[in-house]
């Protein structure tokens, strides 16, 4: 007998997402791991002791956002918005703040833009909960998006607009300015800093003065800590306040907390781990360039995309070639947004790293 009675609409409409490359990098722990945009440099011996501290009470429930005014201080500080823990709450990674988001916001029937290509979770979220993800579509090859982009695709269903800012796969940035202007739609802008710190352009300062602006952040970039699995909001209190409503009770865990307090009481290994990876970015994306065939995109992230059309091999086969020597890279062949088997994107690991991965594509397309 089929089950398929009992399962729900949204269950219907979802599908598992299955991480097949974290899995590989997992089980081959000799690959290097330039495909998630993680970083490559281990943790703190800061967060390392804040972890270990905690395992004396893993017997007890964490502290819960509601009441912990300690770490939204702390997240608050590091942001930029001293004496504001009550515009921030916090989530089981930033994908569960981005459900959290839909559980908040979105109605059947909605429509929510999300720049194309996509870091993929909101248009699957969309679809889950049974509204209509809109693509909005870049005006150059290198993934420029203006003002008209977004708004052309406005309508009175549009509930949300969703800006990466830099955005996954590509890197690109859209201008404060553009920002700007999509918050004046009468709909909710949820603004996704996961990677700002690479591009060291945040528009936090831009919260009060639009108070349907959302920012969500994560700790699993150029904080070091994907891992702990810790993301994190940050709105008007009003809009927070909704966020907590359906906000499930203690959804961050004891070690994730700890360490989390631990780095943001060390500013300067964040700081130290960016700075690298930004010249790092500019070393490969320069090396890349004088490459034959190969073009990169213009990248503000941890991570640099880069164009196959007028190479002698595909996407699919440098990346097949990488992966042989043990560098695991992401392959975006035929995906949305990026048709044909072109692009593949590098996220910046170690300077090593990365002058092996040149010599590696160099050899490769000798
Ligand atoms: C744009 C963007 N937002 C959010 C996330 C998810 O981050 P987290 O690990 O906090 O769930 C990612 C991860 O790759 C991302 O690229």
């Amino acid at each position: 007998m089929s089950m398929e009675k009992y399962c729900s609409k949204a269950a219907k409409a979802g599908e598992v997402y299955y991480l097949a490359h974290i899995h590989d990098e997992w089980n081959n722990p000799e690959v290097r791991r330039l495909n998630a945009n993680e970083i490559l440099y281990p943790p703190c011996q800061e967060v390392r002791d804040a972890i270990s501290a905690q395992l004396e009470h893993l017997n007890y429930y964490p502290e819960d956002a509601s009441t912990d005014v300690e770490l939204r201080s702390k997240l608050a500080d590091y942001v930029g918005l001293p004496g504001k823990a009550d515009w921030f709450t916090i989530g089981n990674g930033s994908m569960e703040v981005i459900d959290m988001l839909y559980k908040a916001f979105i109605d059947p029937g909605d429509e929510i833009l999300i720049a194309m290509p996509e870091y993929s979770p909101y248009a699957r979220r969309s679809k889950m909960f049974l509204a209509k993800a809109v693509d909005v579509m870049p005006i150059d090859d290198d993934f420029n998006y203006d003002v008209n982009a977004y708004q052309s695709k406005v309508t009175d269903k549009t509930k949300m607009i969703v800006v990466s800012r830099p955005n996954n796969p590509d890197g690109h940035i859209v201008s404060r300015e553009l920002v700007e202007e999509l918050c004046k739609n009468d709909c909710i802008v949820v603004v996704d800093e996961a990677y700002v710190e690479f591009s060291q352009d945040p528009i936090e300062d831009m919260l009060e003065a639009h108070p349907n602006m959302i920012i969500t952040h994560t700790f699993s970039k150029a904080m070091g800590l994907a891992a702990v699995r810790l993301g994190f909001a940050i709105a008007n209190p009003e809009l927070i306040g909704f966020i907590n409503q359906i906000r499930m009770p203690t959804n961050v865990n004891v070690l994730a907390r700890a360490a989390a307090i631990a780095l943001l009481d060390n500013p300067q290994y964040i700081a130290e781990n960016t700075a690298k990876i930004i010249a790092d970015r500019q070393f490969l994306y320069d090396a890349v360039k004088e490459m034959p065939g190969l073009r990169p995109i213009p990248s503000h992230s941890n991570f640099v995309m880069i164009d196959c059309k007028d190479c002698k091999h595909t996407a699919t086969e440098i990346n097949k070639y990488l992966r042989e020597h043990n560098y695991a890279t992401r392959l975006f062949a035929n995906s949305r947004g990026l048709p044909g088997d072109r692009f593949f994107r590098i996220t910046i690991g170690t300077h090593e790293d990365m002058v092996a991965v040149i010599d590696l594509m160099k050899e490769y397309l000798a």
